[in-house]
């Protein structure tokens, strides 16, 4: 009995100073988070039960061992993230400070993947390379961006600070910073606060193709309009 009760005791306190020696070194991040989060109830909840959370502290683990070339276990422990949270980001992928990724499934970050500070993935975010190509293939992503859920940011552009990139955007060309990009492929719809008029706008279009078809669907709304 005394002896069970002595195995009890180590496990809490090890559990114990595990969580205090955590919260010290992520405080910031749960703080963050709990920000970032209108569902998170208290420091404890995020710090214990946050995959998003639990993904950055393994990466920041897996990318110091990347940096001094260790990359067996640097790849370890980025996989063993990868079962226990959902969440996959390359060892190689260099991320800023208050990064929270909300929910988290699905959300994969590439090895030459940029990150600024200040920046929110939801679930299913992908920031990938568009083919086989070598060197840097991920998107660089400025600060305080917000990435939509399956939203996918694909090869070597730059998304602009303050940048707002919406629900299953398809991203592969440059974002200006502050704008919003919504659709696939993605275009800007509102920059610096003013909604962009699609059909007039000729600088921040991404794809003719749908900019053809917006027009169309403009100029049948106004013949619906002049029948009735
Ligand atoms: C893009 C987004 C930020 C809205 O930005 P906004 O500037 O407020 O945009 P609005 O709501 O004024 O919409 C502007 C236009 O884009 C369209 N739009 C908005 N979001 C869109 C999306 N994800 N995909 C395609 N079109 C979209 C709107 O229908 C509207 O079209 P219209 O001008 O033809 O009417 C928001 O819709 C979004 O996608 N947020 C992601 C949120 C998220 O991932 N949450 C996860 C929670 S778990």
């Amino acid at each position: 009995m005394i002896v069970w009760l002595k195995i009890l005791g180590v496990i809490f306190l090890l559990v114990t100073s595990k969580i205090i020696i955590l919260s010290a070194l992520f405080y910031r991040e749960v703080r963050n988070a709990q920000k970032k989060d209108p569902a998170a109830k208290s420091f404890l909840e995020v710090l214990l039960l946050y995959q998003g959370l639990h993904a950055l502290i393994y990466h920041r683990q897996a990318h110091f061992f990347y940096t001094i070339r260790l990359f067996f276990l640097a790849r370890l422990i980025s996989q063993f993230s990868r079962h226990m949270t959902g969440i996959e980001i390359h060892p190689g992928a260099r991320i800023g400070r208050d990064f929270f990724i909300d929910h988290g499934m699905g959300v994969v970050i590439g090895e030459t993947a940029v990150i600024g500070d200040g920046v929110l993935l939801y679930q299913g975010v992908t920031l990938g390379g568009t083919g086989l190509e070598k060197g840097k293939r991920h998107p660089t992503i400025g600060n305080n961006v917000v990435i939509g859920t399956g939203a996918k940011v694909l090869g070597n552009i730059t998304v602009g600070d303050n940048s707002y990139i919406g629900a299953n955007a398809v991203v592969i060309n440059d974002v200006p910073p502050n704008s919003t990009v919504v659709g696939v492929p993605g275009r800007v719809t509102k920059q610096d606060g003013k909604k962009i008029e699609v059909s007039l706008d000729h600088i921040h279009v991404l794809d003719p193709i749908m900019q053809t078809i917006e027009e169309l669907e403009k100029r049948v709304r106004e013949l619906e309009n002049r029948g009735n």
